[in-house]
């Protein structure tokens, strides 16, 4: 995939940057639950893919010491110019073509990178050849089909359904799943990954939570795709931010599957 290709390529840098450290802020804590639950220790050799921000990477590094190493991959790295760490090397790359080793992690981890990529198979391979026999892989993966509005006035939990309905058809327009997290768990088991642990967390948040900041930082800048799809208005999208404000709403803003899993040792 070129950068342009990603949704948010053409996005305002501190705009980005801001929602990127949104997405850390609420995700990290269940992240880093699930790569501690693999083993991680000092000395393992880690790749995060899609790196975004880096929050991630940091964790990894500082968890894995100075006899590890944590490789930090992104399209676009202009957010890593801060992770200047001596166990940490930054790569600006395609996860599909990157030329690293065969079998060379220990751990590899994603989250919120797949569903951008239109052949995500190619790239889950990639990651697969890359991880040593008896490596720990751990994606995490959005569910937006979950998206809807729970509790808020009338007219603007409709506003908020046509935005969902909006975000399943930009993604859907790209050829892309909107609804890939649920499907993992079948693709991990059929390519004969082993000790599966799945989790589905669908949170239910209150308008003012930081899952309902950081959907609406994506609404803003995604207002134009979000419109192209011709699903929802501006009146829609401002609604949206509003219902995103109000902390006596309710809503489902998407689930995020959480899938972890051994490669076989043979
Ligand atoms: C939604 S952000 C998530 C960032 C980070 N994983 C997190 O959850 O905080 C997706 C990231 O994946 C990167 N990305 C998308 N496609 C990629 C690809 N094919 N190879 C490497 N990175 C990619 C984007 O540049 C972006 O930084």
């Amino acid at each position: 995939m070129s950068k342009s290709q990603y949704v948010f390529t053409d996005v305002h840098n501190a705009q980005e940057f801001e929602r990127l450290q949104a997405i850390e802020k609420v995700f990290d804590p269940a992240s880093c639950k699930r790569l501690q639950a693999t083993g991680i220790t000092t000395g393992w050799r880690c790749l995060e893919v899609g790196a975004g921000a880096g929050s991630i990477t940091q964790w990894m590094a500082a968890t894995v010491g100075e006899s590890g190493k944590v490789v930090a991959v992104d399209l676009d790295t202009r957010f890593l110019s801060n992770v200047k760490l001596l166990n940490v090397e930054v790569l600006e790359a395609d996860i599909r073509n990157i030329p690293l080793e065969h079998h060379s992690f220990d751990l590899i981890h994603a989250r919120y990178v797949l569903i951008h990529i239109l052949d995500f198979q190619v790239a889950l391979s990639k990651m697969l050849d890359l991880l040593k026999p008896g490596g720990w892989i751990v994606i995490e993966e959005p569910d937006f089909s979950a998206a809807r509005a729970i509790f808020g006035e009338e007219a603007i939990c409709q506003s908020m359904n046509r935005v969902n309905q909006a975000i399943f058809q930009m993604f859907a327009h790209r050829g892309l799943d909107f609804a890939l997290g649920v499907k993992l768990p079948a693709i991990f088991q059929k390519l004969g990954l082993q000790q599966l642990s799945v989790e589905n967390d669908a949170p239910i948040s209150a308008g003012g939570s930081g899952l309902a900041k950081m959907m609406k930082m994506s609404a803003v800048q995604l207002a134009e795709k979000y419109l192209a799809t011709g699903e929802a208005s501006q009146a829609d999208i401002d609604n949206y931010c509003l219902f995103a404000d109000d902390i006596k709403t309710w809503a489902i803003y998407y689930a995020t599957v959480g899938i972890t899993a051994q490669k076989p040792v043979v």
